[in-house]
């Protein structure tokens, strides 16, 4: 018996390395370990042994099993790992050029963006970033607007944990830190940094409480613009504004300044654009922007002299701008990354 042990490990051993598909496989191991396998076979044989040689017998089987099973383990271990090659196919170079062709674009509201700071550029604007992680100091209080301002509200900003330290967002005192509602926070920042002549826009993302469809989204972005000199009046702050207007919606654009209200700006506007060519949206007036006078009280909190300076800023959505650039009627399809969706701006 233990002969014959020794030997069936044995042949397992020099013919395992041998098999080469799962059908020859499993085919040696049924004259192995099979009903009829020589290996079945011996076990078989135990009822006909002493029974004072019982347990050594037992474990000389134990042993050639596990042997044997071992073998096996290999064999397929072997086999999986030749079928999965087979599958990748040839090893890749990835030194040679890609067999798609088709290069990636920029998102649409990204291709927006850098239309519009094109734009800005042209005409002697240089682009600024802040974070959007803030506190609520150059969120609000810097801009003038007041603690019971309901953007102040836990339930129309994000706020973030009290014990939050975020070493690259400076705080005045020790105020929350949130995520960003506007772009106006980067007007802040920059007349804190630099002295006027200030001439910036900075597009960036924002974030507001809102429920989603298909005008609100709780992450969007703006474009703010700031422009602070010796005589900035309201007619530079037009004439740009008609500028710009004429070179995103074409040349028949006309501009309207509407009184309105911000806390950072006096006088305020709303700044509405009329096209007579633009699909479904023509010979109307749609509001694209805020916009006005900076404020003596910012300029102040900035350390501007409101009697040297004064400047104008404005403020506006990029989707809204690209919804109507590109004729799209949810401002959820932004943000949903379908590529049929994505395509079309290609
Ligand atoms: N920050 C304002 C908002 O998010 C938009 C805005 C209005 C920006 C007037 C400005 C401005 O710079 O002058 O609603």
């Amino acid at each position: 018996m233990q002969e014959k042990l020794t030997a069936i490990v044995a042949g397992v051993q020099e013919s395992a390395p041998k098999l080469q598909t799962r059908a020859e496989f499993e085919a040696y191991k049924a004259t192995i370990s099979g009903p009829k396998g020589a290996l079945t076979d011996v076990m078989k044989g135990m009822g006909k042994v002493p029974k004072e040689d019982k347990p050594a017998m037992g474990k000389l089987i134990n042993e050639a099993k596990t042997a044997v099973q071992a073998a096996f383990d290999r064999v397929v271990e072997r086999i999986e790992a030749a079928e999965l090659a087979a599958k990748l196919g040839p090893a890749i170079d990835p030194s040679l050029p890609a067999p798609d062709s088709t290069r990636g674009t920029l998102h649409p509201i990204a291709q927006v963006r850098e239309e519009m700071v094109a734009l800005f550029r042209r005409i002697g604007f240089s682009v600024a970033e802040a974070t959007e992680v803030e506190t609520e100091h150059y969120c609000f209080d810097a801009l003038n607007i007041p603690s019971d301002h309901p953007a102040r509200d836990m339930q129309d900003s994000y706020y973030l944990p009290d014990d939050l330290r975020v070493n690259n967002v400076s705080k005045l005192g020790d105020e929350k830190y949130l995520l960003r509602t506007h772009t106006s926070t980067v007007q802040i920042r920059t007349m804190l940094e630099s002295k006027p002549p200030i001439r910036i826009v900075a597009p960036g993302r924002c974030f507001r409480r809102d429920t989603p469809d298909a005008t609100h989204s709780a992450n969007f972005h703006q474009i703010e613009g700031l422009y602070v000199d010796k005589d900035v009046t309201l007619l530079d702050l037009k004439a740009t504004l008609d500028h710009f207007v004429k070179t995103i919606f074409g040349p028949k654009a006309k501009t309207r300044l509407r009184p309105s209200f911000f806390p950072f700006t006096e006088p305020s506007f709303e700044m509405d654009f009329f096209s007579p060519d633009l699909g479904k949206l023509s010979n109307k007036w749609i509001e694209i922007m805020g916009c006005g006078m900076v404020d003596p009280e910012v300029f102040k909190a900035v350390g501007i002299d409101p009697e040297v300076y004064t400047g104008y800023a404005f403020g506006m959505g990029i989707e809204r701008i690209a919804m109507i650039l590109q004729n799209v009627d949810d401002i959820r399809y932004y943000y949903q990354n379908d590529v049929r969706f994505l395509k079309q701006f290609a």
